[in-house]
């Protein structure tokens, strides 16, 4: 048992007040055990520790970004070129990690949709901070840096965080049909991803309003309202984001919150002589050598780039919907939205088109 506690602490305590906040709570935890063997393990603590400064990094899609991570360590020490790097990241649910990179002397692994995307600064031998290029929605998350020096270990939690755009989706087939895995492949098509907690959480700081419940990225079930009202939650209440709390993720039905980032590529309005049913509309896209634009890239462009256009037009999801980004007369007098009109009849309601013309 000496042994383990001896681990425990050679982690946790980062500094004397908090080793001796460590030692209170395992006299707590083991009133048998003797002090004079326990203080002895504290005075040689810590030779080793990581500092991640910051601890918050915000990129876009596309672009590169650097985790900062720097190793500490005791000049006593006897150098060691053993010793292991390793970064995973957290699930969104914060449950478990998976694997990105690990780097031990000459030897350097990266791993699933990580790899040939990441690798260590190096700009000293004490920097182990990781470079992930061109990232994706995915990328967006909790990330761990772990140093393993023989028998210590140290880690420090970095947060990866996007600029982009949250938005409330619901399929064609209407309200309160996605299951979880429903709701993350409707995002994904949709060119976004299921939105975390924290992303929804800054969208309703920054005036989302949204009386319908939809899936966050943690599994729980979640709507932002920023002005109270009867049927979303009471009038008399205070404005906030409800929890319905973690729901059953194949059993349970919702609508989705989901979460794009900036694009590489132009979004458009097509010009055309004639309105389009849906059909024409995918294939005038086509014609000019763009596809029919998700719904995704329209509130990319809109909150992204100020996208600004007072037509209503096809997108690839059968709905229609135009961006306003200068609100006025007959185009959203009151607030800058995406707004929708709805799923048409794909077959004989005509109206204009948004195109998506991608490249890398
Ligand atoms: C990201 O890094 C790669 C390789 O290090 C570089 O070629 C690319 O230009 C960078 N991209 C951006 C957007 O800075």
């Amino acid at each position: 048992m000496i042994c383990l506690l001896m681990v425990v602490l050679v982690s946790v305590a980062a500094a004397d007040r908090s080793a001796l906040q460590t030692l209170r709570q395992l006299d707590a935890l083991y009133p048998e055990l003797e002090h004079s063997r326990t203080i002895y393990v504290v005075e040689n603590a810590p030779r080793l520790s990581v500092l991640a400064e910051p601890s918050k990094v915000i990129a876009r899609r596309g672009g590169n970004a650097t985790l900062p991570c720097k190793i500490l360590r005791d000049e006593n020490l006897a150098p060691n070129r053993k010793m292991r790097i390793k970064w995973t990241k957290l699930t969104s649910d914060y449950l478990k990690e998976v694997d990105v990179f690990v780097s031990m002397d000459f030897h350097k692994r990266s791993y699933g949709r990580f790899h040939g995307r990441v690798h260590l600064l190096n700009s000293s031998p004490s920097d182990v901070s990781l470079v992930i290029t061109d990232i994706t929605l995915e990328d967006y998350g909790k990330y761990k840096c772990e140093i393993i020096d023989g028998l210590e270990d140290a880690t420090t939690v970095v947060a990866l965080d996007l600029e982009g755009v949250v938005f409330p989706y619901f399929p064609r087939l209407g309200r309160y049909n996605l299951n979880y895995y429903d709701a993350e492949r409707a995002c994904l098509e949709q060119d976004a991803a299921v939105a975390s907690f924290d992303q929804l959480y800054d969208a309703w700081r920054g005036g989302l309003d949204w009386c319908n419940a939809g899936w966050l990225s943690d599994g729980s079930v979640q709507y932002p309202i920023t002005a109270p009202r009867e049927p979303c939650g009471g009038r008399n209440t205070v404005p906030g984001v409800r929890n319905y709390g973690v729901r059953d993720k194949e059993k349970n039905h919702y609508d989705v919150f989901c979460f794009t980032s900036h694009f590489k590529g132009r979004f458009y309005y097509l010009m055309h002589h004639s309105k389009l049913t849906y059909d024409e509309a995918v294939q005038a896209c086509q014609k000019d050598g763009a596809q029919i634009a998700k719904v995704g890239q329209m509130f990319a462009a809109w909150k992204l780039l100020g996208y600004d256009r007072c037509d209503a037009g096809w997108l690839a999801d059968g709905s229609v919907r135009y961006p306003i980004s200068h609100p006025r007369r007959r185009c959203s007098p009151t607030e800058a939205a995406v707004r929708f009109s709805g799923f048409p009849d794909k077959k004989h309601k005509l109206y204009g088109v948004y195109c998506f013309k991608g490249h890398n």
